[in-house]
């Protein structure tokens, strides 16, 4: 599952310079029947079947001790139930030179690898996937995009939309005029102050009328605050 999308754009490149390491490993290769069995009925009845701890727990404790990983390496759990995941726990991750992400299957994991195993749990949305694979591969994607080198310029990540805390102001390239719609002009003046302050309003008016709940939390200056208040009549 990992292939393609490791194998194409930011993911192979950073690889390719070495700034990235992906490791998969396959649970089954853990388990200890022949069968190589990973899952058991839950108890107390009930559909499915759950992955059985022995497997994660020895699978992760085999990877820490044979890549000699240090105790403070995250133990991630990709869960519907976790944490969700967002721009700022992808920043938070690019500290550590390792983490562990487990993928569940099946109607989940046993409790003891949540308990007793993990140190974090993260969903990416409030909607339930058919394997944690994709969701680790939405964290991988997020984190190696905000090492040093991955991305051709890390500054092209920095006025990300959720990076500012807000939504990123519109953007336009050539032609200046496609079909009827031309570029704002200001865009076109070369008047690099007027383009900032423009870039500004448009990025706070997105936010205001997109994603209101983000202001509670971004820093915010007077100059702002100002504008938001001329914004409110206008936006209605
Ligand atoms: C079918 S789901 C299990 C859901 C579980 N029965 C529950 O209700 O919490 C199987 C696996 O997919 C992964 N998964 C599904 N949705 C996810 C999400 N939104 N975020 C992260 N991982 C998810 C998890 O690893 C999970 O163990």
């Amino acid at each position: 599952m990992f292939e393609g999308p490791f194998g194409e754009g930011i993911i192979k490149r950073g690889k390719n310079k070495g700034l990235l390491e992906i490791n998969t490993y396959d649970i089954r290769g853990y388990a200890k029947d022949r069968h190589r069995t990973v899952d058991d009925a839950p108890f107390g009845g009930g559909p499915g079947m759950l992955m059985k701890p022995e497997p994660i727990f020895d699978g992760v404790e085999d990877i820490i001790n044979k890549q000699k990983l240090p105790d403070s390496t995250p133990i991630v759990l990709m869960s519907p139930q976790g944490e969700p995941f967002n721009q700022k726990i992808a920043e938070d991750a690019t500290r550590y030179t390792d983490i562990i992400l487990i993928c569940g299957r099946y109607e989940g994991v046993d409790e003891r690898v949540r308990n007793h195993l993990a140190t974090r749990e993260i969903s990416i949305g409030d909607y339930v996937l058919g394997g944690g694979e994709i969701p680790a591969m939405v964290v991988i994607e997020a984190v190696s995009r905000l090492t040093v080198g991955v991305v051709g310029s890390i500054e092209s990540t920095q006025d990300d939309t959720f990076t500012t805390g807000l939504i990123q102001h519109p953007q336009y390239t050539r032609p200046s005029v496609y079909r009827d719609w031309s570029v704002p002009n200001v865009l076109l003046s070369g008047n690099h102050l007027e383009v900032e302050k423009w870039r500004r309003r448009e990025s706070l008016k997105k936010t205001i009328r997109r994603r209101p709940d983000l202001l509670k939390t971004t820093p915010l200056t007077d100059d702002d605050l100002k504008l938001i208040n001329q914004l409110k009549p206008e936006l209605g």
